[in-house]
């Protein structure tokens, strides 16, 4: 009699669980720290929740920050700098590297990759570049004498500037020096089942060509798109086209399938006079529109059914860092806890010990024209101001318990 309404309303349930955890489970962000006025880490994990990120890239492997994401189900990708290299090389050096920045934090928080070197290949020098498939492979090694390579892979970043050519996306390549290198790489992530990492910025080609590139397309707003005259797909935003352009550099290689993720990608809310396009408001749209897809499972056109695996930069505006002014305003928040400009979630009333009061730096996001929330609380600590975002941590954390609940209810009410 009411057989027909339960089993809607059970796959109803099942599906509203499963588009929550998936959505919960997809966002990355970098978490970049060359910067004097951050937040303590163990303030900026509820900033990281509050955007549904539960994946975390660190450019090191800073214990205060491993530690307080202990037991919160945050994954960390944590790095060693190009600098690190050529010592670990050495089997012993990097044993130890693993044992005291990887093992000594397992299980509580959940280190499940290390990115050696950031970028190599693009340096264009040749010790650099020779020393990285070693240092690699000696970091790997110590992780499977540690019985930790089954948890943790190894891995390293690239910067898109490795192709050749990037358009259309199905006529991408690797730049042909760096062929035999590449390939040995992407042997090793097969060998190993790691993924292969690329940084990519469709802001760089909105920057270097404002007149040309279609501010939309870069942004993901609507538009008509290209179209791919070898493959017929259509492209209607940048970072998808640079993605499959990835994807048919490997293929050409003889690698088909491998597991890509964009290690970095963003916007910059500020810049220098002569950078276009750095403004809050694009780069809110393209935050929010990336964070949009991601939340949607949408595939690149080559791959519709891969995840995008994606890590946002960044988390923070970095005021140390060199170069031109958009390199310091990548950051979604400013450095005491406040929206860089409106992200679509609650925001969180934030106060730092830093805030905004250091004057070491000058360049901390002081976007003029961002609506902000005012952050007004001054008593030290994070606390969640609206609640809807924060639902869905349960759902994540207790996600087995869910399916077992909703398994006995449907089982409760087909018995009525
Ligand atoms: C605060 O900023 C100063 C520099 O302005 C830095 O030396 C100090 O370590 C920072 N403190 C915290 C807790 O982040
Ligand atoms: C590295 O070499 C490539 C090709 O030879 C060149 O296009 C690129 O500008 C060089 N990059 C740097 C950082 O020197
Ligand atoms: C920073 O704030 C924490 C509380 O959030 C407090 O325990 C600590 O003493 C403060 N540190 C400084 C340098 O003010």
């Amino acid at each position: 009699m009411m057989e027909p309404l339960l089993t809607p309303i059970a796959a109803l349930l099942v599906a509203c669980l499963f588009s929550s955890i998936i959505m919960v489970s997809s966002l990355g962000i970098n978490y970049g720290q060359i910067a004097n006025n951050l937040p303590l880490p163990e303030n900026v994990v509820p900033l990281v929740k509050s955007i549904g990120a539960t994946r975390i890239k660190l450019y090191d492997a800073d214990p205060h920050v491993l530690k307080a994401f202990a037991n919160t189900g945050v994954e960390f990708i944590v790095s060693l700098g190009n600098e690190y290299l050529a010592n670990m090389k050495d089997p012993s050096k990097a044993q130890s590297w693993v044992k005291t920045n990887v093992q000594a934090y397992l299980p509580a928080t959940k280190i499940t990759c290390i990115a050696v070197g950031n970028e190599v290949l693009t340096f264009n020098d040749t010790t650099l570049t020779d020393n990285l498939l070693p240092a690699m492979q000696s970091v790997h090694t110590a992780l499977v004498n540690l019985k930790l390579d089954k948890l943790v892979t190894v891995t390293t970043a690239h910067s898109l500037a490795i192709l050749q050519t990037s358009y259309p996306p199905s006529a991408g390549v690797f730049r042909r020096d760096l062929v035999t290198c590449v390939t040995q790489i992407v042997d090793f992530h097969c060998k190993t089942g790691s993924p292969f990492l690329i940084n990519a910025y469709p802001y760089f080609a909105y920057k270097g060509n404002p007149k040309q590139v279609s501010l939309d397309f870069v942004l993901f707003q609507p538009n008509s798109g290209i179209v791919d005259p070898e493959s017929n797909l259509r492209y209607d935003n940048m970072l998808f086209a640079q993605i499959d352009a990835v994807h048919s550099a490997l293929a050409s290689i003889g690698y088909k399938n491998v597991c890509v993720q964009i290690s970095e990608t963003g916007w910059p809310s500020k810049g220098d006079a002569d950078e276009a396009g750095a403004t809050p408001e694009n780069a809110r749209k393209y935050n929010c529109n990336l964070m949009k897809l991601i939340s949607q499972k949408k595939g690149t056109p080559m791959k519709p059914n891969s995840d995008l695996n994606i890590y946002v930069f960044a988390l923070f505006n970095e005021n140390l860092k060199p170069g031109p002014s958009s390199e310091r305003n990548y950051g979604l928040f400013k450095p005491d806890g406040s929206q860089a400009y409106p992200l679509g979630v609650p925001a969180i009333s934030a106060v730092s010990n830093n805030s905004s009061s250091g004057g070491s730096g000058s360049g901390t996001g002081t976007t003029p024209s961002a609506s902000l929330p005012p952050a007004s609380s001054s008593s030290g600590y994070l606390a969640i101001t609206s609640d809807s975002v924060s639902i869905l941590a349960p759902f994540f954390r207790f996600f087995p318990f869910f399916i077992y609940y909703v398994f006995i209810i449907i089982v409760l009410l087909k018995g009525e």
